[in-house]
């Protein structure tokens, strides 16, 4: 199963053509639905705004060069490790999830752009990372839901309430897990059997409800966040930051019942 190149086995009953063009729809929907998302909320708007409101408070000007070092550092580490999310399970699970989806996704435009013609043979490691990526998605966005979710893991609601909130993680979850099962059935060679057919729909589906999803979901999270951790660190560096107060030259007071429990509830 994992040396198998889905895609390439699909041309038997689809054209190369269409699954390209389908490809290409979830990336003009995922556009579509984040620049819908920036009209209709106005962030990006009022992050430039901002922006170049606290400029205006900066103490010291960057050079080229400070500026090209703080926004690679902040691509390799606060958003290459999310570290927003600080030391812990959340930040574990976020990874697996990311990496897994970004390995999946990169894997697929791959596998169906370049092999997909009768004539091509798909080398084993692009599979390998289709699989690999699909199932560390899995792991990653299951646990995430099931177990570290705020409302259930701070409000203590059941883990399978679910809300428009969910829609984004559970959308990714699916179109991983369809994606593994489908190409499971597949590798049996059920040849006219309807299994894989029904998983490969399923996996269609998940994919609409995923880059369709976007206006309305925490996809765009993933462009957004990126953006901000920039601008958060440059200023820092300008001494601008972001026109919130300097920080308390004071020692901490929170008294002892800070102590009594671990923070959980936010
Ligand atoms: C392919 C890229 C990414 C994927 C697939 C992804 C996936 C996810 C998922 C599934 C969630 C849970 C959403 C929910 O609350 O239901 C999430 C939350 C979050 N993501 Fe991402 N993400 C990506 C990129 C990023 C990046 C680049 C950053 C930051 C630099 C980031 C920061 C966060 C934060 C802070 C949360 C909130 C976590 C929490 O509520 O505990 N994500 N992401």
């Amino acid at each position: 199963m994992i040396y198998n190149n889905p895609f390439s086995t699909l041309t038997d009953i689809v054209s190369p053509l269409y699954i390209q063009l389908f490809l290409i729809v979830m990336v003009v929907l995922a556009a579509m639905g984040t620049l819908l998302d920036i009209i209709h909320k106005k962030n990006v708007k009022y992050f430039f705004e901002n922006a170049k409101k606290a400029k205006k408070s900066a103490t010291r000007v960057l050079g080229t060069r400070e500026r090209a070092s703080i926004i690679v550092k902040s691509v390799v580490y606060d958003i290459g490790t999310t570290s927003e999310l600080g030391a812990g399970k959340r930040r574990v699970a976020h990874l697996l999830g990311m990496y897994g989806t970004i390995l999946f996704w990169i894997a697929s435009a791959v596998m169906i752009f370049c092999y997909t013609s009768s004539s091509s043979n798909t080398p084993s490691a692009w599979p390998i990372i289709w699989h690999a990526g699909a199932f560390m998605t899995v792991l990653g966005g299951s646990w995430f839901w099931l177990f570290l979710r705020v409302d259930v893991y701070s409000e203590a609601q059941p883990w399978y309430r679910i809300i428009k909130a969910d829609l984004f993680v559970l959308a990714l979850i699916a179109t991983s897990l369809f994606g593994l099962i489908w190409s499971y059935l597949q590798s049996l060679n059920l040849n006219d059997r309807w299994d894989d057919k029904v998983f490969l729909v399923l996996y269609g589906v998940s994919n609409l409800v995923l880059f369709g999803g976007v206006y309305w979901s925490k996809f765009a999270h993933m462009f957004y966040k990126p953006g901000a951790a920039i601008q958060k660190n440059l200023a820092e560096a300008d001494g601008s930051r972001d026109n919130l107060p300097p920080e308390a030259d004071a020692p901490k007071r929170f008294g002892l019942g800070i102590k009594r429990e671990a923070p959980k509830h936010y």
